[in-house]
Parts: structure tokens; C-alpha cells; sequence
């Protein structure tokens, strides 16, 4: 079955005295879901939103809150992201010594379960546990800020981490994040990512929100094509 291409929109380029506002365009212009970047100064060198901002971008929409935990120990977190009301929770395997039982943890509090893979960290690592996600999320920066430089080197790693999922888990997807462009998502999802996370190219896009997502788009469906010849 043809899997979904889906946009995941990153509110750590949106502007904060405004993000009401701009999560409201995001969704009129067509985005999937809301990726909300928590980073805790620890595991990457930022500081940036925790369970209270995930409870208010919840007040305010329906659309999935894609959450992507960037701290050190996420065990310690996972209860209250949920009930903020997380629909996906996503955790690095290398801030997870335990990292089956956190993902088992993530399904059972009723969360899609994610897990993150930053550009250092080879695939096969994610061999025994491939069984228990919803989605493989391929950093194609290293984590921390937005407006990086997109790392292409990463299109390989997409491109075995289907092939384990095809095997083993069929129905996951490959999420991407870090420097996705409509210059750089062709690339990607023809190595076989299905979600794109964008921040700089959807809130910082000159044009406005509605020019960023309209841009993603046509990139993705120029890319379909692109593959089907
Ligand atoms: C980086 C974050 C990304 C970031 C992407 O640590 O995980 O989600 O916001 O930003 P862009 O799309 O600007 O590379
Ligand atoms: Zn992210």
C-alpha cells in the first residue's frame, strides 16, 4: 500500500509572540502535523519548549503534535508529554540505554512511538527495535537549531533504514529532519522518507507560510513524478 507524504512543520522557526497565529496559517496552508523541538541544553545545545508550550499548541488545534524529545533521560518525561497531548513521541537512541522499554513505554501511555537517529549514528543500531515504531526519524543536521545545512550523505541512511522497515515493519515511516527545502526533498524522499520536517522553509519563507508549504509541496509531487519515470 502507497504510504502517505506528509509535512511536519516546525514551530522553532515560528515567530513566538505570534505562534497562535502561525500554527492557525500553517494548518489553513496545508501542513500535516506540528513538530514541536524540545531540546534541554543537555543533548543538544539548546533551549527550547517543554509540556506547557505542548499543552498550548493542543488548546489551539487538532492536527497531530509530532514531538521530538532532543534531552538527555526522555524516561523521565514521557508521562507528562503525553498528557500535555503528544500525539507522537519521538526519543534519540542515544540519550536511551533502555531504549526497547521506552518505546514500549511511549505505546503504552497511547502515543504513536518514534525513534531518532542523529547523522553519526549508523542504522543497524536500530535492528532490535525496528518491530516497535511508528516512525524512524533520520536527523539530517545535528540537532539543536534550525536553518542548518542539509547533510545529503543521510539519503543512504534513509535508503537502508526502508529496507530494514520493509522487512520487518512495512507500514513505519521515515521521517527527515534538518535542512528540508524544495531543493532537498526530492532527494530524500526518493531514498524512501515519507514525512518532512521543515522549519526555515515554512516560517522563515519570504513569501509568507502559505508560499513556504505551497513550495514543499510542488517539490514533492515534482519528485513523484520524477521517480515514476
Ligand atoms: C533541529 C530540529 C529541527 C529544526 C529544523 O534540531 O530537530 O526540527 O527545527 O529546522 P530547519 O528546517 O530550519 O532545518
Ligand atoms: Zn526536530
Amino acid at each position: 500500500m502507497e504510504k502517505p507524504l506528509l509535512i511536519s512543520s516546525s514551530i522553532l522557526s515560528a515567530d513566538m509572540t505570534r505562534l497562535g497565529e502561525q500554527i492557525r496559517e500553517a494548518q489553513d496552508a496545508g501542513v500535516d502535523w506540528i513538530h514541536i523541538d524540545v531540546i534541554d541544553g543537555h543533548f543538544a545545545p539548546n533551549i527550547t519548549m517543554g509540556p506547557f508550550l505542548v499543552e498550548a499548541c493542543r488548546s489551539i488545534t487538532t492536527m497531530p503534535l509530532d514531538v521530538h524529545l532532543m534531552i538527555e533521560r526522555p524516561e523521565r518525561y514521557i508521562k507528562m508529554f503525553s498528557q500535555a497531548g503528544a500525539n507522537i513521541l519521538t526519543v534519540h537512541v542515544e540519550a536511551c540505554p533502555h531504549v526497547y522499554h521506552i518505546l514500549e513505554e511511549i505505546r503504552a501511555l497511547g502515543c504513536k512511538v518514534g525513534v531518532s537517529l542523529n547523522p553519526g549514528t549508523p542504522a543497524d543500531i536500530l535492528m532490535e527495535v525496528m518491530h516497535l515504531v511508528d516512525l524512524v526519524l533520520v536527523m539530517t543536521v545535528t540537532p539543536g537549531f534550525s536553518g542548518q545545512k542539509y547533510n545529503k550523505n543521510m539519503e543512504k541512511k534513509v535508503v537502508q533504514i526502508r529496507r530494514m522497515l520493509d522487512d520487518i515493519n512495512p507500514q513505519a515511516l521515515i521521517e527527515v529532519d534538518g535542512g528540508i527545502t524544495s531543493d532537498t526533498l526530492p532527494g530524500i524522499m526518493n531514498a524512501g522518507a515519507q514525512v518532512f520536517v521543515a522549519a526555515t522553509a515554512i516560517f522563515k519563507n519570504p513569501a509568507g507560510i502559505k508560499a513556504g508549504v505551497n513550495a514543499l509541496q510542488a517539490s514533492m509531487h515534482a519528485g513523484k513524478e520524477i521517480n515514476r519515470l
